[in-house]
C-alpha cells in the first residue's frame, strides 16, 4: 500500500534525507548558540561567518557524526559538539578553497563566496576564526574522558597530513599527469581525512570502544574518497542550479581528478565499490548502524 504522502504526489524522503534533515536542525541550532551574534564585534568578521556556515550546505559531516554516535549506543547530545567541530572547520576548508589564491570560485552553496562579499582578508580571517571556534567547542563533549581522543582525531583529520596536507596536493597536481594511485591520495588527505574524523570523533565522543572506534574509521575512510570522487562526476555534470558552485571548474583548472584517470563509468563503479567495503565495515556494529548504511548510500547517490 502506498504512503499518504506518496498518494498525494509528494516523493517520500529516503532514509538518509530524512536523517539529515534531522541532523540539519539539530547541528544549525547548536551552532547558532556556539558562535558569536553578527551584532558581536568585530561585527564583519561574525557577518562573514554567519554568512558562510547558515548559506545552507548538506551538513553531511554532522550528521555523520551522530550517526557514529548512535552506531556505539550514544546519543546526539554526547555528538553534538562533534558535529558543531566538523561543520566549523568543513566551511573554514571551502572559505579557503575558494579564494583567489586556490579555486578562486564566485559561487558556494547558491550564493557569491565569503571573500567576494567580505573581501580577501576578512575570509581568511573568517576561517581562521571557524578552525579556533571548532577547538572551543570539542572542549565541551558531555563525556570528559572521550575528549581526548576526540580532539586527537579531529585535529589529525584537518592538518597537515590531512585536509590543509591535501589541499597543497591538490593545488600542485594542477596540470601535471595524473594517476589513480596519485589522484588517490589526494582525494584521501584533502576530503576523506575530515570525513573519516567526523566518524571516528562521533564514535568516540558516544563511547566507543578501541575497536568499534576503529571500524567507524574505516567506513570513514572508504565513504570519504567516494565522496570526492563523486563530487569530481557532479563536477562534471551537474548544473550551478543543483550544485550551488560553477560546474567544469576542475578541467579548467587541470585538476587531478578521477573522471580524468578513469572516466566517468569507471569512477562511478569505483564508488559504488568503496560503499559497498564501507557497508562491509558496519557489519560488526549490527542495527545499530543503520543510518551510517543509508548515509553511505546517500554519499554515492547524490544529485548536489
Ligand atoms: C564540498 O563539500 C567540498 C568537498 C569536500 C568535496 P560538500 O559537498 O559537503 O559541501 P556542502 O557542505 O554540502 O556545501
Ligand atoms: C575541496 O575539494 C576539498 C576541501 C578541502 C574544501 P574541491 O575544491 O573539489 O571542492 P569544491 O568542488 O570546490 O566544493
Ligand atoms: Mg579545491
Ligand atoms: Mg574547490
Ligand atoms: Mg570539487
Amino acid at each position: 500500500m502506498s504512503s499518504g504522502s506518496e498518494q498525494a504526489g509528494v516523493k517520500p524522503k529516503s532514509g538518509a534525507a530524512a536523517y539529515l534533515e534531522r541532523s540539519r536542525a539539530f547541528v544549525d541550532a547548536c551552532l547558532e548558540k556556539a558562535l558569536p551574534p553578527e551584532t558581536a564585534a568585530p561585527t564583519t568578521l561574525h557577518k562573514a561567518i554567519r554568512y558562510s556556515i547558515f548559506a545552507g550546505g548538506k551538513r553531511l559531516r554532522p550528521a555523520l557524526a551522530f550517526a557514529a554516535a548512535e552506531a556505539v549506543g550514544g546519543s546526539w547530545d554526547d555528538a553534538a559538539p562533534v558535529g558543531c567541530a566538523v561543520e566549523m572547520i568543513h566551511t573554514y576548508s571551502l572559505i579557503h578553497d575558494d579564494l583567489p589564491a586556490m579555486d578562486d570560485d564566485d559561487l558556494r552553496r547558491g550564493r557569491p563566496t565569503c571573500h567576494k562579499v567580505f573581501g580577501d582578508a576578512i575570509a581568511i580571517l573568517s576561517g581562521d576564526g571557524l578552525l579556533t571556534y571548532a577547538f572551543e567547542v570539542l572542549a565541551t563533549c558531555r563525556r570528559t574522558e572521550a575528549i581526548p581522543g576526540v580532539i586527537k582525531a579531529v585535529a589529525t583529520g584537518s592538518g597537515t597530513v590531512g585536509m590543509v596536507g591535501g589541499q597543497v596536493l591538490d593545488l600542485e597536481g594542477e596540470g601535471k599527469p595524473a594517476t589513480e594511485a596519485s589522484v588517490a591520495a589526494i582525494h584521501r588527505w584533502k576530503t576523506a581525512a575530515l570525513i573519516t574524523a567526523s566518524c571516528e570523533a562521533g564514535a568516540l565522543s558516544g563511547g566507543a570502544s578501541l575497536k568499534e572506534a576503529e571500524l567507524l574509521r574505516n567506513y570513514g575512510q572508504k565513504i570519504g574518497l567516494a565522496f570526492q570522487i563523486v563530487d569530481d562526476i557532479l563536477d562534471l555534470t551537474a548544473s550551478p542550479e543543483t550544485l550551488g558552485k560553477t560546474p567544469g571548474k576542475d578541467l579548467q583548472a587541470q585538476k587531478a581528478t578521477y573522471p580524468a584517470v578513469m572516466g566517468i563509468e569507471r569512477a562511478k563503479l569505483e564508488a559504488q565499490r568503496l560503499m559497498d567495503a564501507a557497508k562491509a565495515e558496519l557489519q560488526a556494529l549490527g542495527a545499530r548502524a543503520q543510518h551510517l548504511e543509508d548515509l553511505a548510500l546517500f554519499v554515492v547517490e547524490r544529485k548536489s
